[in-house]
């Protein structure tokens, strides 16, 4: 029986496969995810023991509440590598992303775009409202895109008042968009709708990237469990994810 439990809180390293992680708040102090380089480190240690080893960091950029500034994070960013290299944490950064959401400000942002993005390709993360379908947020996405940039959006199984099943999803793929879930939708951390939705979605071949979307010791538990997830573990057997490819295409390093 004790046996039984160590096993079961052991983290197995299952997310070897993806080996690197493109969503999470591990800047401390920033939004709503760390709130420490030392809450940092323990999380990122457990996505370490999960089996990742590379990882892009993506705080939240949205109008007002993390009205963040790019220059800043890059600052803090400096400091986090420091922190974790003098910590033993043997995690690669690998540079910054922003999660940057379709607001009343985003317009500002698009005309002085100093936009962090993931890898050389030029990948925008992008997220819009969890609560209020905002008009027209397709044709910002669309906007971007002639404008030379890959859209990642943001954990699309969790926009819940959007019609899993209407032509606007549908629409976004057929644009290019790259649809991101996270993890721990997968292991019903967030609730069984967004499993079932993230479920659909990677059954219908719309999604390229899973990510951790990792906030603070909580989330880490979650991605603990979640290695003994017998959905999570299928959904890695059966389909294949682009995460690595991220780092492949990404010659400069921060
Ligand atoms: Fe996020």
């Amino acid at each position: 029986m004790f046996d039984f439990l160590k096993r079961k809180n052991k983290i197995e390293p299952i997310f070897e496969v993806l080996g690197v992680d493109m969503h999470n708040h591990m800047v401390p102090g920033v939004d709503d995810g760390s709130e420490s380089l030392e809450m940092s480190a323990e999380c990122i240690g457990t996505m370490w023991e999960a089996g990742f080893r590379k990882m892009f960091v993506t705080p939240h950029f949205n109008f007002p509440r993390y009205n963040n500034d790019e220059d800043d994070i890059v600052r803090r960013y400096g400091e986090l590598k420091q922190y974790l290299a003098d910590s033993g944490v043997e995690m690669e950064l690998q540079g910054i992303g922003g999660e940057y959401r379709i607001d009343d400000g985003f317009q500002d942002r698009l005309v002085n775009p100093r936009f962090l993005k993931i890898g050389v390709d030029n990948y925008l993360l992008l997220e819009i409202s969890m609560h209020h379908h905002r008009m027209g947020f397709e044709k910002v996405i669309y906007d971007i895109q002639m404008n030379d940039q890959q859209v990642i959006l943001a954990h699309p199984e969790r926009y819940l008042y959007l019609d899993v099943d209407s032509s606007k999803f549908e629409k976004l793929k057929d644009q290019g968009v790259i649809f991101q879930c996270n993890i721990l939708s997968l292991s019903g951390f967030y609730g069984g709708e967004p499993q079932k939705r993230a479920l659909k979605m990677i059954e219908r071949g719309w999604v390229e990237l899973l990510g951790t979307d990792m906030h603070n010791t909580t989330y880490a538990r979650g991605l603990a469990e979640a290695t003994h997830s017998r959905t999570v573990r299928k959904v890695l057997e059966k389909y294949e994810f682009m995460n690595r490819e991220l780092v492949e295409k990404t010659h400069h390093r921060l």
